[in-house]
């Protein structure tokens, strides 16, 4: 019992320590791909303007009554609190897409709905107009380098 349980720690600890440094890598471009969401919501278009109220309170929500910030981080750089502990890891809004830029709908339906077998939960306990909030006040932290936040075919 002398000498194991401390070399078995040593291996743990060097173990959460290289799986911690291998997510703390930027995920841009992501390492997985959310499924595409269904025609009657890729077919959706953000029906709010991104006023200051809409985006206030995305932000808002995104901060502190939804929770995002603690798995996709302040920034929206997929840096929350909780980030490495999560395969695939949050999204980093900040990334540019390599194709097409994400429609309004898809976020919708992954904010509403979740992305199976990940981190990424449901919220069915937000309305339309709020997802709509988070959608306007997540494309805010896309890079300046970015292609237009629209969406193809807007
Ligand atoms: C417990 C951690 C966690 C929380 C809380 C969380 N997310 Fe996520 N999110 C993830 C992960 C992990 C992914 C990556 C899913 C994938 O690869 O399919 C993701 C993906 C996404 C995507 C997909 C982006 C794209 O390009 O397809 C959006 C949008 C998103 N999250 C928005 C939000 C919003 C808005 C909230 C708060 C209402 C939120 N998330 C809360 C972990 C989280």
């Amino acid at each position: 019992m002398g000498r194991a349980p401390r070399i078995t720690t040593g291996v743990i600890a060097l173990g959460l320590w290289a799986t911690g440094a291998a997510l703390a890598a930027p995920d841009c471009p992501p390492t997985h791909q959310t499924p595409p969401a269904p025609a009657e919501y890729a077919a959706l278009r953000n029906p709010l303007p991104a006023s200051r109220a809409h985006l206030a309170a995305g932000k808002k929500l995104y901060r502190s009554d939804a929770n995002c910030i603690a798995c996709h981080g302040k920034r929206g750089d997929g840096t929350g609190v909780l980030a490495a502990r999560l395969t695939p890891p949050p999204r980093d809004f900040t990334c540019p897409p390599v194709g097409a830029p994400v429609a309004d709908g898809q976020l919708f339906w992954v904010i509403r709905n979740g992305s199976a077998d990940t981190a990424m939960p449901p919220h069915p306990q937000l309305s339309d107009a709020q997802i709509w909030q988070l959608v306007l006040h997540v494309r805010q932290f896309r890079r300046q380098d970015a292609p237009s936040p629209q969406g193809p075919a807007r």
